[in-house]
Order: C-alpha cells, then structure tokens, then sequence
C-alpha cells in the first residue's frame, strides 16, 4: 500500500467511525469500539506495523499519519464516553426527581386490639384514676400462693371450686389472680391499693361460657376504716365507666374462703337487655363481681396488721365484661385465633388500630 492508498484507507476508517459513534450508547461498547480501532489488532492500530515497510525517507511521514489518525479517533471516542456520563448523570436526576419521598406508604393491615385487651386498657385507666396501680403476677404459681395463702387449706372443700391444672413441678397453672393479692401485701405493706389483670387457667370442660383460658381483673384495697359501701361505691363507678351508661346491679351473699363477708355483685344481662336469654341463662343477670372483705387469716398471711387495716377484694371476670360489652354470645371465639374481627375494630379503639384483616363478617 503506497502512502496515498494508506491516507485513503485511514480516511474511510475515520469516516465509518464518525458516522457510527454516535449510536453507541454504553460504555462497554465504546470501549469494544477502541480495541477494534486503536488496539494493536485494530484496523489502525495494526498499521503501526507496517510503517518500517515503507522506504526509510517516507518512514517518519507514514508515522505522522498514522499517529495523528490515531489521536483524532482517540478524542472522537473520549468524546462520546463524556456524553454517556452526561446522560448518565441527567437520568439519575430524573429518576430522583421522580421519586417523592413525602408519599404516604401503602398500608399493611394490622388486625385490631382483641377486645380483652381493649376492656383491660380502658379498666387499668379507669383505676389509674382512682389511685390503684397495675400489678402482675406469674401465671406458674405455687400451691401455697394459690390456696394456703388464699386461706384455702388443702383440706378445705373450696379446692373442689376450681379444677386446677397441676404441674409436675407440685406447681400449679393459677386458678384465679388472686395470689398476686398476697404477693402484693407482702411487697408493698398497708395501705394498697391494686389491681391485677391477668389470664387463668381451669380444667373446665368447654362450653360457649366456659373455657380453660380466661382473663379476671383482681383488685385489691387496704386501708383503715374501708367497709363494704366502698365496695360498692367502687363496683358501680367500674361498671358505669366501661358500659359508658347507667348499669343495674344487685348484690347477693357469695362464699370465697378469702373473704368475710363475701358478695356476689350481679350485673343486668347487656346482651338480651335483662329479658332472659342462653347467655345469662334465661335468669336477666350476669354475676360479674365476686367480691368481699378481705378475711382476716389472708391479711395476716400477707403480714397486714389486722387491728389497723381492713381491706376489700374483688375478682372480676374480665373474658366476661369484654362479651358483655361488645355483645359477643360464645366465649370460644376469643381464645380461637381466627384473626376476622368479632367485634367492629373501631368500636375497640386504642392505638394500634390501623385497619381490619379478613373479611370482616360477624360471627
Ligand atoms: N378468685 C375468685 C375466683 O376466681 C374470684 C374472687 C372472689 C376474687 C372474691 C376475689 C374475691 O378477690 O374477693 O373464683
């Protein structure tokens, strides 16, 4: 090839990669481009070799021209590497102009507060006013917390009350929260003022009001002078809060080993209205407050000075307040884990509410 062919053929080299860069829009391609053209396989590149064919005279002009070719292509191709960053660059812009971190997120639904929990809130709040604190007790207790201290010896005929759950270790599943009433005295002296929600367990055979997993509520005041009006006084400012309207109460003589006098405080059946119904087993009441003095042996037991101090108790049936409440008839669906609401999620309030999960159906 004499030095014109050579110019001849490194001007179509050039003109094909000038009408061709532009469409080459990635990096990788381009530098592909650069070892087909500039490498020393390349079509330029390769003509490096040829230059010492040429006569020793021509030499240094052939050199000149190849290696000025070689320049402008080089600067073509760093050219075109500058505009992809450039695009590269604006892209990224746009995509961050797209994306509007102030927009709301999409909602996960989070099931609603099962309904012992919204009762139990709202009835800590409502002692919390009267001056009671919350306390809790361990599910596992001893027999002698359970009973021995409740003034229930292991003789005694009130054991047949309630079916326990015994444990291997001698201990038992707490039959009632009434233990922590001890485990309170003897942690805080008199006066006291507690109250105590908490799930108990009962070998109870189960029924649409029976199961073997419960919630009660106990409560637990000490101080001189305290008698049954108290009592009362306390039972109708509770029910009157959590119903959120008047409610009719009636009082009856109860037995509880823990207590003297012991009472049972009735409360009209919220389902059928006090007409009779399965629920309040036709009779129109609802026993939702077992209640009482507190007997001397067990305040004695908790180390209280029995000539100072009187005090009241109460276990209430916390599972059984949460149906009266949201009129729910069967107790089994509480403990069921079917997570479709029984009860409208925003009848149940409390913070964590954020939207119902299932279908929604009533049961
Ligand atoms: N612990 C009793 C039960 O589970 C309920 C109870 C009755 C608790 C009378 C009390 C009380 O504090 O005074 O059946």
């Amino acid at each position: 090839m004499d030095v014109g062919q050579l110019k001849e053929r490194i001007a179509e080299i050039e003109a094909g990669i000038a009408a061709n860069v532009c469409d080459i829009d990635t990096a990788d391609a381009l530098r592909g481009l650069e070892t087909a053209v500039l490498g020393k396989q390349g079509t330029l590149g390769s003509l490096v070799k040829t230059i010492k064919d040429y006569p020793p005279d021509q030499r240094g002009h052939v050199g000149k021209v190849v290696n000025d070719a070689k320049g402008r292509v080089k600067a073509v191709i760093e050219q075109r590497h500058r505009e992809l960053e450039a695009a590269d660059a604006s892209a990224d812009a746009a995509d961050a102009e797209a994306f509007d971190p102030t927009l709301p997120g999409i909602r996960e639904p989070m099931g609603s507060v099962h309904p012992v929990t919204a009762v139990q809130w709202e009835i800590e709040r409502i002692f919390e006013r009267l001056g009671f604190t919350v306390e809790a007790g361990p599910e596992m207790e001893t027999e002698y917390n359970n009973f021995e201290a409740l003034n229930i010896p292991a003789t005694h005929p009130a054991r047949d009350m309630q079916d326990t759950f015994w444990l291997k270790s001698g201990m038992v599943l707490r039959t009632h929260t009434s233990p922590v009433q001890h485990r309170a005295m003897l942690k805080f002296g008199a006066p006291l003022r507690v109250i105590v929600p908490g799930r108990c367990f009962r070998y109870e055979t189960i029924d649409a009001s029976h199961d073997n997993t419960f919630h009660q509520v106990e409560g637990l005041m000490i101080d001189r002078g305290i008698s049954i009006p108290n009592l009362i006084a306390m039972a109708k400012t509770l029910l009157y809060e959590v119903m959120q309207h008047e409610v009719e109460i009636r009082v009856r003589p109860g037995y509880f080993p823990f207590v003297e006098p012991g009472i049972e405080i009735d409360m009209n059946c919220q389902i059928c209205g006090g007409a009779g119904c399965p629920t309040c087993k036709q009779s129109g009441w609802l026993e939702i407050l077992p209640a009482g003095m507190v007997h001397p042996n067990v305040l004695e037991a908790g180390k209280i000075d029995t000539e100072e101090f009187t005090g009241f108790a109460f276990g209430l049936g916390l599972t059984r307040l949460a149906m009266m409440k949201y009129g729910i008839g069967d107790i089994r669906v509480l403990n069921s884990g079917d997570l479709r609401p029984i009860v409208s999620p925003d009848r149940l309030g409390g913070p964590v509410i954020a939207g119902q999960v299932g279908s929604g159906t009533k049961r």
